[in-house]
């Protein structure tokens, strides 16, 4: 299909499988530049989502199962919704607790001042991390300046939010400052494009003030009704026990972009970072960071857990596993698991999702063992078997390279991510009774 050039993604019916490509897709503004994270959906999104189906502050609740650096949750802010974000991910919850948490203005305004001077007085800190490999990662004025600056901010703890907005802050300049690979998510050390790290200082005390300065400027355009909460250790195919135990009411709308099947590696990319911050989430290690690897939905961590059964899967996604695994019986498990945790999740979320109440998705497909997998059309199939149906389902392209990270090579190259628009309407099947694909664009009565 011919895409069509537009300003923002239309709010009206559109027709199923159109490809839009926005031109007004600045998403660099406010704290949505606030650290690096991979997989960050464009704020067109989210805010799309939220125009399509409630009133501007109307302070409804607004839950991202999969919230990573906090996207939504910004735009909540901004529309005056009541926004809820769970990842089980902890640097992404403290990227999105960081990005959503106002910081009093004449504080904001004095720190990069305060922050200056201390960096010259402190020459030297003690937190440095224990891990046998340090020289690979980082020089030795790296590891001085970075060990001085987590002193700095250790000043702060006694007052927790200003601490959390500094260690996001550091955490952001590790990985310039190391020599890990820049251009990549991944955290390596290149050996055929030499790097040289950047001065620590200078570039933390830039960060401080730019953050600082987009912090003042959400604060001034936050709506009354905007609120957001990160929610601690909740797993996306538990929510009704998560629901439970926070205490929520019920959904009025849900907007994610889920994990990819076996394509982004968080704690691997992060891996610069946790050495300097992890031991918050007892992550500093190597050996820690994999064992927590696992936790993850899409993960193609090799798995002692039994693969569970397939028989609630649709024929749609066991014939894709069928396909793989004539060449990679390993990706085929890893798909089974991917598209059980899912199902699973689609399970939970229409028990805490208000009747007749959306759930939009943005969904990349993948090549897997060399098939091409429709992932959008079989989350979608998921779906249905847990009882939603697809009200419509378009496609974007993704002009905004900086915002994304190319899943080129093994993850399989992407051209457009797809929007899947979902409402509860029918009931949970055993999903060998469902009837047929879900009906991608058909408006359901609501
Ligand atoms: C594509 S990213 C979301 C990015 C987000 N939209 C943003 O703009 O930053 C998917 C997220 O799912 C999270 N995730 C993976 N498994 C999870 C699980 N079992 N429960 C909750 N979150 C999970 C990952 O940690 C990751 O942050």
């Amino acid at each position: 299909m011919i895409p069509t050039v537009v300003d923002d993604l239309p709010l009206g019916d559109v027709a199923p499988g159109q490809v839009f490509v926005i031109r007004n897709h600045e998403s660099r503004y406010l704290t949505h530049t606030f650290h690096k994270y991979a997989g960050k959906f464009i704020p067109q999104i989210p805010r799309w989502a939220m125009r399509r189906h409630l009133e501007r502050n109307e302070g409804r609740l607004v839950l991202d199962p999969f919230v990573g650096s906090g996207t939504t949750l910004v735009e909540c802010l901004l529309d005056g919704q009541r926004g809820v974000g769970i990842d089980v991910d902890p640097l992404a919850r403290l990227i999105c607790k960081v990005k959503t948490t106002l910081l009093p203005q004449q504080e904001l305004a004095r720190l990069p001042e305060t922050i200056e001077a201390r960096l010259r007085a402190v020459k030297r800190g003690t937190h440095k991390p224990q891990i046998a490999t340090i020289a690979h990662w980082f020089n030795d004025k790296a590891i001085r300046d970075l060990s001085a600056i987590r002193a700095v901010v250790e000043e702060y703890r006694d007052k927790p939010d200003l601490f959390d907005f500094l260690l996001i802050c550091f955490s952001a300049v590790v990985r310039r400052a190391s020599n890990a690979d820049n251009q990549t998510m991944k955290t390596y050390v290149s050996h055929t494009h030499h790097k040289t790290p950047e001065p620590a200082k200078p570039l933390f005390l830039n960060t401080v003030r730019d953050y600082a300065t987009r912090m003042v400027k959400l604060g001034e355009l936050v709506s009354e009704k905007g609120s957001a909460t990160v929610l601690d250790n909740a797993d996306a195919r538990s929510l009704p026990k998560v629901w439970s135990a926070a205490n929520l009411p019920k959904v009025d709308l849900a907007i994610t972009s889920p994990p990819y099947i076996k394509s982004v590696d968080y704690i691997y990319n992060q891996m610069a970072e946790l050495f300097w911050i992890g031991e918050t989430w007892d992550l500093e290690t190597q050996s820690k960071q994999n064992q927590f690897k696992l936790r993850y939905i899409g993960t193609d961590r090799p798995n002692s857990a039994p693969v569970p059964p397939v028989d609630r899967l649709p024929g749609s996604v066991r014939k894709y596993v069928k396909e793989v695994a004539e060449t990679s019986p390993f990706l085929a498990d890893v798909m089974i698991r991917y598209f059980g945790d899912m199902l699973a999740h689609f399970d939970g979320m229409r028990k805490i999702l208000r009747s007749h109440a959306h759930y939009v998705l943005v969904v990349g497909d993948s090549t897997l063992a060399g098939v091409a997998v429709p992932t959008h059309e079989l989350l979608s199939d998921c779906a249905v078997v847990a009882g939603f149906s697809a009200q419509q389902t378009f496609a974007y392209e993704i002009r905004n390279k900086h915002m994304r990270f190319p899943r080129a090579g093994r993850g399989g190259e992407v051209h457009h991510d797809w929007v899947i628009d979902l409402t509860t309407t029918s009931k949970a099947t055993n999903g060998r009774e469902r009837r047929g694909r879900s009906e991608g664009g058909r408006r359901q009565p609501s």
